[in-house]
Formats: structure tokens, C-alpha cells, sequence
């Protein structure tokens, strides 16, 4: 296959789950205001969801810029997002709470810049029983890596540093919903993306 097509299959593929990701989130999104995406990987989230609501403003933020698409990631430095208190109507945090060190002090630095009434937005992957912990961590520890470098052949994603892309846990729900308990969040919804019954489900949770 020519590296161009190549690059457009993975340039749509990566559309397209954002847009998947985007139809779940877009009624948690505020009426007005600001949204900071965290872990914003390559701009693909926060672009479906600014095609969706061009009112709000969007702004983005990670620890390496490797966006392909929007305006670029404002840079986190030594965990501190660089934004002022109480700034962002709504914070989404996608498929990354298992990649700091620590996901705690994220999750506060989230609840200290949003605003007064303002949500989190989380979308994480959460497994069951062991057997779905194994399948879960098999499966983000090989696939992970093998998506990043097939991307990253066909240029469609930049070189970067594999240490931010190298999960270091693996939540169940109730693991997930005491990290979100301990940074001071609370479940207010929840939507699975997928199955309920596999071993693994991708799920979106709005938290206050
Ligand atoms: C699997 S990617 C997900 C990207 C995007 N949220 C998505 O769903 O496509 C994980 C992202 O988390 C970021 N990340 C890793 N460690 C982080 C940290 N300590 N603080 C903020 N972002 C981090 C990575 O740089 C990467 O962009």
C-alpha cells in the first residue's frame, strides 16, 4: 500500500473514533464557556467535539505536543496545568488516567481550573475480574505500542518519546471511581461506549 493511503486510513480511522467518542460527550458539554481537553494525544477528540459545538472555546493540554490536528497542546509542566483557577466550564480527561505516574494530582489540578458548577468529563476503559485485568493490560501494552508505530511509519502521527504513551495501570470501576472519590469528584452519569458484558469496557462518566 502507498504510505499516502495509508496515512488517509489512519488519518479516518482516528476521525472516526473521535467522532464516536465525540456523540457520547457532547450532551455532558456546558451551554457556554471554555473546555479544556487534558491529554489531548493528537487533537482528534477536541477537534470532533469543536466541530460539534464551534460556541464553546476549546483549548488543549499534555505533556508532549503530538497533535495532527487543532491548534497544538499547551505544555504541563512538573504536573501543573498552566491555567488559572476556575477557568474551564468543562475538563474531559480521554483514555489517560493510566499513563501518570500519579493520577491524583492530575485529577485535582482538573477540579482546581474548572469553573464553580463545572463538570470533568472522563472516558476510561475499565476492566472485570482478573481475567479482564489481564486482557486489559495485554491488550493496551501490545496494541498500544504496535498502533503508535505503524502510525508514526506512515507519518501520521509525530515521533515522540514512548515513555508518556506507556500505561502503568488498570482500573476496574470501582478502582476508577475511588480515584475520582479521592480527587474530590463525584459520578453523576455514566454511558458505556461498549459491550457491558466483555472484559473490558470503554466508559464515559461525567463527575462534579
Ligand atoms: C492514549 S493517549 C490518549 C490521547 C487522547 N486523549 C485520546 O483519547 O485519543 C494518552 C495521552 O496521555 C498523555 N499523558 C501521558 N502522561 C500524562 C500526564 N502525566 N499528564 C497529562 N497527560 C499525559 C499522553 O501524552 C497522551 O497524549
Amino acid at each position: 500500500m502507498a504510505p499516502a493511503a495509508a496515512k488517509s486510513i489512519i488519518d479516518a480511522a482516528m476521525s472516526a473514533r473521535a467522532g464516536n467518542l465525540a456523540r457520547i460527550v457532547l450532551p455532558f458539554l456546558p451551554k457556554d464557556g471554555n473546555v479544556l481537553d487534558v491529554g489531548s494525544g493528537t487533537g482528534h477528540n477536541a477537534a470532533a467535539l469543536r466541530q460539534s459545538r464551534p460556541d464553546l472555546g476549546f483549548r488543549e493540554c499534555d505533556i508532549v505536543d503530538m497533535h495532527v490536528v487543532g491548534g497544538g497542546a499547551d505544555l504541563i509542566v512538573d504536573g501543573r496545568l498552566p491555567y488559572d483557577n476556575s477557568t474551564f466550564a468543562a475538563v474531559t480527561l480521554f483514555f489517560m488516567l493510566q499513563y501518570p505516574e500519579d493520577p491524583l494530582p492530575l485529577l485535582r489540578e482538573a477540579r482546581r481550573v474548572m469553573a464553580d458548577g463545572g463538570h470533568v468529563i472522563a472516558a476510561q476503559t475499565v476492566c472485570r475480574g482478573r481475567v479482564g485485568r489481564c486482557a486489559l493490560k495485554l491488550h493496551e501494552q501490545v496494541w498500544g505500542p504496535v498502533a503508535y508505530s505503524v502510525a508514526r511509519t506512515f507519518r501520521a502521527v509525530p515521533d515522540v518519546s514512548m515513555a508518556c504513551l506507556t500505561p502503568r495501570r488498570w482500573f476496574s470501576e470501582s478502582e476508577i471511581k475511588a480515584l475520582f472519590e479521592a480527587g474530590g469528584l463525584e459520578v453523576r452519569d455514566t454511558v458505556r461506549m461498549t459491550s457491558s458484558a466483555a472484559m473490558y469496557v470503554d466508559t464515559v462518566y461525567l463527575l462534579q
